[in-house]
């Protein structure tokens, strides 16, 4: 369906045909705010994402059409020819990225694309952007360009031409994403393991809160520096080994308390702590033991409600909704502030739970949640 449509589109403003590409949004188990202070995250990529039908065109210009929002863009490869819409400086960023990493390689083409990756519903609709083209690009001109930096150039479009200083989970997610497994990442060394996760007598699902705040890329880099705050004063009390807050124990943060802000400390405490939750998970992944998974998004959730305050009224909603149904774990997934929980559900639980979280929250806000169970499926990939 969605190759139709954007082949529609590709044949009516650039004639004939091109290859299709495709890439992931993700979810993530836990590990939220951990990537970019060295942690660990646990995120895998999901059957909703962008595609791209792209041909090389024998110009220095890029011609892209997006489909979904009957919009089109034209632009070169100089950073004076930066497009306005938003949607296209992903595009443009990826195409940057890749000059600076490769040198002068990259040639111009046409490309419409389309998604089904929510906007802005904290699964990674942007990543999914960025990989789809960093991955065609690569693949169509023979770049030799590795996954890992794939996904750099992914993240550092986003630091360099959409304002967000992001980590690189999403990227990561959605370049290396494989079907039916998760991925336990350590964002320091870059070091991943594969996790197969078929939690027997679960399901994963999103409730979707449909709440997207403005002002969450500041509110977003806000919080990141605070982490740097917090990891340059560690490093003046004697500890200048240390990197990120993932080499700060307790007790190292404990000595800076009167030194940093209550603020400041409060989101290093979390981040601290989620770090551990990652490893705690995945611990009791390998015993099969989902109580102790469930438990642990619970703390997660309490932990980005109060300490990192990345939470709203609508998602607090939904994760004290889940509590009293019994599920066995809950919380807001991604960013924040707004987006989505992710609930780890018994079978027998299912039916109940996402009627009730319909209509209770439906009462209480006006419209109802969007629910999307979790399909874990293959990441940045050429289409036959
Ligand atoms: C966003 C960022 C990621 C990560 C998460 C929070 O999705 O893009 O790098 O920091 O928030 O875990």
């Amino acid at each position: 369906m969605m190759k139709e449509k954007i082949h529609e589109q590709f044949q009516k403003h650039f004639g004939g045909s091109g290859d299709f590409y495709a890439s992931a949004g993700r979810i993530n188990l836990i590990g939220e705010h951990t990537d970019y202070n060295g942690g660990f995250v646990f995120p895998g990529a999901i059957d909703k994402g962008m595609m791209a039908e792209i041909r090389l065109n024998g110009t220095d210009r890029v011609r892209v059409c997006s489909v979904d929002l009957n919009d089109s863009a034209e632009f070169g490869f100089r950073e004076e020819d930066a497009p306005s819409a938003s949607w296209a400086r992903y595009i443009f960023g990826v195409c940057m990225e890749i000059i600076k990493s490769r040198g002068p390689l990259l040639k111009g083409f046409d490309a419409a694309f389309a998604g089904d990756v929510p906007l802005g519903a904290g699964m990674s609709s942007s990543a999914a952007l960025e990989s789809t083209f960093a991955f065609a690009l690569d693949d169509m001109l023979g770049l030799g360009i590795d996954k890992f930096e794939l996904a750099r150039i992914g993240q550092r479009t986003e630091h360099n031409y959409c304002g967000v200083k992001c980590g690189i989970m999403d990227q990561f997610a959605s370049i290396f994403g494989k079907a039916g497994s998760l991925i336990r990442l350590d964002c320091r060394s870059l070091e991943y393991r594969y996790y197969p996760f078929h939690p027997h007598g679960y399901r994963l699902v999103l409730l979707d809160s449909a709440v997207k705040h403005e002002l969450a890329s500041s509110a977003y880099n806000r919080r990141r520096t605070s982490c740097e705050t917090v990891v340059a004063a560690v490093k003046a009390a004697g500890h200048p080994w240390v990197e990120f807050l993932r080499d700060v124990r307790p007790e190292m943060l404990e000595e800076v308390r009167g030194k940093v802000s209550a603020e400041d400390y409060m989101r290093a405490e979390y981040v601290i702590e989620e770090i551990q939750r990652v490893i705690d998970v995945c611990d009791a992944l390998e015993r099969d033991d989902y109580g102790t998974v469930g438990a642990k998004m619970y703390e997660t959730h309490h932990g980005m409600s109060r300490l990192y305050e990345v939470s709203c009224p609508e998602l607090d909603f939904l994760n004290d909704l889940a509590r009293e149904c019994g599920v066995t774990g809950s919380r807001v997934m991604g960013g924040g502030f707004g987006g989505c929980t992710i609930n780890l559900v018994k079978d027998n639980l299912y039916d109940e739970f996402i009627a009730k979280a319909v209509r209770e929250y439906a009462a209480r806000f006006g419209h109802e949640p969007k629910i999307y169970p979790v399909v874990i499926s293959d990441g940045a990939r050429k289409l036959e």
